[in-house]
Parts: C-alpha cells; sequence; structure tokens
C-alpha cells in the first residue's frame, strides 16, 4: 500500500496542506491565506470558492515539495474550521453567497428572541449546544431569509448547505458526495446528539429543508475518492486535534491555541451534559460507535494577537511577543478581555466586546503583550474550573498544541495560572495529525488507536508556579474586567 496520508487543514485564516508518512512524521507543508471579509461589525465572510482554490493549490504544492504523487498516497484525510457555512447551487457547485464564518454575530437578535421564548433548554438536550450565532443554525436561516430567491430555491431541493468539510468533499468528488461527518454534524444545532441524526423538529424550527443537508458519515473509513485516493478520514478541528493528542481515555484533554482556544475533555460513550455552561460534542464516530466530549470554546486567542500585530501593529512578527512580554515582571495592572466576537463559554454574552482597562502612564507595549499571554490563559483557565466541575475529578495534566503553543512564555503563564502541568508534545500540528490519523486507520494503515498514540512523544512540561498570592490577585482583576464588557453593543 503506498504510504503517505495527507491531511488537508482547513483554517478560519488558512487553507494548509500537510503529508505525513507512516510513522507520523511531516515531511511536507503547504500553506496559503485567504482574504476575511469584515462587511459590518460583528460580521465575518469566507469567499467559499477562495477557500476551495487555496485548499486545492496547497495539495498540489506539497505534493511537488514532497516530489511524489497522488499515487504514493495511501488516503486523505480532512479537517476544518467547524460551524462555518456555505450554501451552494446543487446544479452548479456555486455558493450562492459567501459563507457565514463561526466567528459572525449577525443572528444575535434571532438568537436572544429564541432564548426569550425559552428555547434554550430543550434545544440543548437534544443537541448539546447553547442557543448561540456561534452555531450553524441561525446563520443557514439568515442566508435563507435574506439571498434573493433562496428560500424558494431550497424549497425545490435546488440548494446545498455543509459546513468546510462537506464543502471541501464535493469539490474533491466533482459534486459526486454531499457528506459530513459526526463531529461536524454535532456543531450545527440540527443534530441529534443521541440518535446521530439530523432532528426533524430543529429543522421545523429552524425552517431549513432536508434536502440541503448533507448525508452523515463515520470520522474514518473511505466516504469519497479524489483522483483514485480514498477520502477517509473527517473530524472537526478540535476534535481532530483531541484524536492527534492521543486523549482516548475519558478524563484525558488537550488544549489548542489556533485563532480561537478549544478545550476538549474525552467522556467515552457517555454524552455528559455540563451544568457548567459547556458543550457536549461528538469526540469521533467510528465503525458506526460514537464518543463524546465535552467542550470549553474561547472564540479569541491567537487572533488577539494577530491583532496586536496588524490592527494596533504592536509588533512586526509574532515572535517579538515572547521577548516584550518576557521584558517586563507583570503586565503593570493592564487586563486585555479580548471579547472582539462576543464571549464564548463559559460566560456566552455575544453582546460583549473587548476592553483594556487599568491603563496608567507607565503603561509600555510590553505590558500590552504580557496581559495578552495573560487573557488567552485565564480564558482556558476558566474552562478548565468548569470541565473538572463537570466531570467530578481534578486534570492531571493539560495536552496543548496549536500555533500559539509553540510560545514558551504563553505555556509558562497557562501552568501558573491553572496550577497544573502543561504538556506540549514534539508534533503541535496535532489537528493535521488526528485527521491523518482518523484516515490512516479508516484504510487500516494504522491499524488501532493504540499503533496512532505510539507517535506522540513529549517535547516539552511546564509546571506551574508558586506565586499563589500574586495569580489571585490577577484572578480577581480579571474576573472585574470580564464583567465590565458584558452586555456592551445592543
Ligand atoms: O469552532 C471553531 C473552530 O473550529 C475554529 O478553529 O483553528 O480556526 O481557531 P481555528
Amino acid at each position: 500500500m503506498a504510504g503517505y496520508v495527507l491531511s488537508l487543514d482547513q483554517g478560519t485564516t488558512s487553507s494548509r496542506s500537510i503529508l505525513f508518512d507512516q510513522d507520523g512524521r511531516q515531511v511536507a507543508l503547504s500553506q496559503k491565506p485567504f482574504k476575511q471579509y469584515f462587511p459590518q461589525s460583528g460580521w465575518v465572510e469566507h469567499d467559499a470558492v477562495e477557500i476551495w482554490e487555496t485548499q486545492l493549490a496547497t495539495m498540489q504544492e506539497v505534493l511537488s515539495k514532497a516530489g511524489i504523487t497522488e499515487k504514493d498516497l495511501a488516503a486523505i484525510g480532512i479537517t476544518n474550521q467547524r460551524e462555518t457555512v456555505v450554501v451552494w447551487d446543487r446544479k452548479s457547485g456555486m455558493p450562492i453567497c459567501h459563507a457565514i464564518v463561526w466567528q459572525d454575530r449577525r443572528t444575535s437578535d434571532l438568537c436572544r428572541q429564541m432564548k426569550d421564548a425559552g428555547l434554550e433548554p430543550a434545544l440543548s438536550s437534544i443537541t448539546g449546544l447553547k442557543i448561540d450565532p456561534y452555531f450553524s443554525a441561525t446563520k443557514v436561516q439568515w442566508i435563507l431569509d435574506h439571498e434573493v430567491g433562496a428560500r424558494s430555491k431550497a424549497d425545490r431541493g435546488e440548494l446545498c448547505m455543509g459546513t468546510i468539510d462537506s464543502w471541501l468533499i464535493w469539490n474533491l468528488t466533482d459534486g459526486a458526495r454531499h457528506v459530513t461527518d459526526a463531529t461536524n454534524a454535532c456543531r450545527t444545532l440540527l443534530y441529534n446528539l443521541h440518535s446521530g441524526e439530523w432532528d426533524e423538529d430543529l429543522l421545523k424550527e429552524f425552517m431549513i429543508p432536508e434536502s440541503m443537508l448533507p448525508e452523515i458519515v463515520d470520522s474514518s473509513g473511505t466516504m469519497g475518492e479524489w483522483n483514485g485516493v480514498p477520502i477517509a478520514g473527517i473530524a472537526g478541528d478540535q476534535q481532530a486535534a483531541l484524536f492527534g493528542q492521543g486523549c482516548y481515555e475519558p478524563g484525558s484533554a488537550k488544549n489548542t491555541y489556533g485563532t480561537g482556544c478549544f478545550m476538549l475533555m474525552n467522556t467515552g460513550e457517555r454524552a455528559v451534559v455540563s451544568e457548567n455552561q459547556l458543550l457536549t460534542t461528538v469526540a469521533w464516530q467510528v465503525a458506526g460507535k460514537r464518543e463524546y466530549a465535552l467542550e470549553g470554546s474561547v472564540f479569541i486567542a491567537g487572533a488577539l494577537f494577530q491583532w496586536l500585530r496588524d490592527g494596533l501593529e504592536l509588533v512586526e512578527d509574532v515572535r517579538e511577543f515572547d521577548q516584550l512580554a518576557g521584558s517586563v515582571e507583570n503586565s503593570g495592572g493592564v487586563v486585555l478581555v479580548p471579547a472582539f466576537a462576543g464571549l464564548g463559554a463559559p460566560h456566552w454574552d455575544p453582546f460583549a466586546r473587548g476592553t483594556m482597562m487599568g491603563l496608567s502612564r507607565g503603561v509600555t507595549k510590553a505590558h500590552v503583550c504580557r496581559a495578552a499571554m495573560e487573557a488567552v490563559s485565564f480564558q482556558s483557565a476558566e474552562l478548565l474550573e468548569c470541565m473538572e466541575r463537570d466531570a467530578g475529578m481534578k486534570m492531571t495534566e493539560l495536552r496543548v498544541d496549536g500555533g500559539a503553543s509553540v510560545s514558551n512564555l504563553l505555556m509558562q503563564t497557562q501552568a501558573n495560572l491553572i496550577q497544573r502541568n502543561v504538556v506540549r508534545p514534539k508534533q503541535v500540528e496535532t489537528t493535521a495529525f488526528g485527521a491523518a490519523a482518523l484516515a490512516g486507520l479508516g484504510v487500516g494503515l494504522w491499524e488501532s488507536k493504540q499503533a496512532i498514540s505510539e507517535v506522540w512523544q513529549e517535547d516539552k512540561r511546564f509546571a506551574p508556579g508558586d506565586d499563589h498570592e500574586g495569580y489571585a490577585k490577577l484572578r480577581k482583576d480579571w474576573d472585574k474586567a470580564v464583567e465590565r464588557c458584558k452586555a456592551w453593543v445592543d
């Protein structure tokens, strides 16, 4: 059997293709950023055609970098930004408008009305989610209500909808397959977590015709082909990272520092209902069997560093953050709450907006960089506390990955503020590796999860510091600032 697995990692700001060999080693990588559209305050859109074109270009580039062809590929795995939705014409295969991105807040009012009508408890018990603009359903509803002619076309069965995995597979298979996997389906607010199917009542509630929806398939196993190569793995990026981190046992957890920050804890075959504002999500579905996870979703993490670089132009390169933030003892009293897209778990306030408090004349950009590191770490600290309360157990360590996890100062700050060991693996591309692993498992390149977990290797362990009084004071200030940024916009 050909020995390479090609992982397509379609993220919020770039499309990437990463090639892995049979030992799970990264052989080559290609990455292409694409345009972000912000047509109005709180709105975030992508051009789905550009997503597909950049993805395809990275696939071609990575093969040529490695000097191989499709014939050398055993399988393709796909992982993607979740919740973002594309609506396209079944016949032409063209999107009818821009994709609405997971960070988009345009349906906040609609969500508020649904909450005020008391719908949240019932919806949560079916889906494991909250009523929030984050999830796909209200975004699709918005498209059907605002794009001219969309609703009647949808009623006639002429439109398809899908998260980014569906859109990529549709294009990779020339429109032959309209599928999604359970980890992506469960982020739409249309999926019944317990039956593993689209939920008829929810489809009625959101007025979305069933004919638009993709077929739900396993996360591992052949579900289509591209140029003769089996597409054999699909998972939303956070679930793929959980898989790639080898978190197969209930109680094991990871935190990914990407555009946002997402902490997931495996809960095995039990869909644990959160009493602390977390989400219940499908971790993966293999051979028809679902395993679940508790998830804490924070919308802005790496995006905060990007904003400080590109928006405020505080630094030229993200690598300067460690240097600057490390040049001061503390944040000089500055507290930064990056609620740019509202607040996710555990606050769930789409009307919150970012704030920077505690400014005084002595504050420099170094203090602001330090405050940014603390902000990312505090957001995760809140998630960890909720997770431990829900699971009724203490986490022994937190596995970390994603772009910003390469920062030693950020990881040390994280360990200090959660008072747990933070463990970074050698392979921080765990999202892409997770999708490759699901695909490799699907075609028998790897026999079992055990074989995959042997690929995992520790790079560095960050032990918590002991300035308990100092951490407690920072936490008090953080909690105060978070409360002040809530319900900012109407
Ligand atoms: O739920 C949104 C998430 O999937 C986006 O991930 O890696 O683009 O921050 P990322």
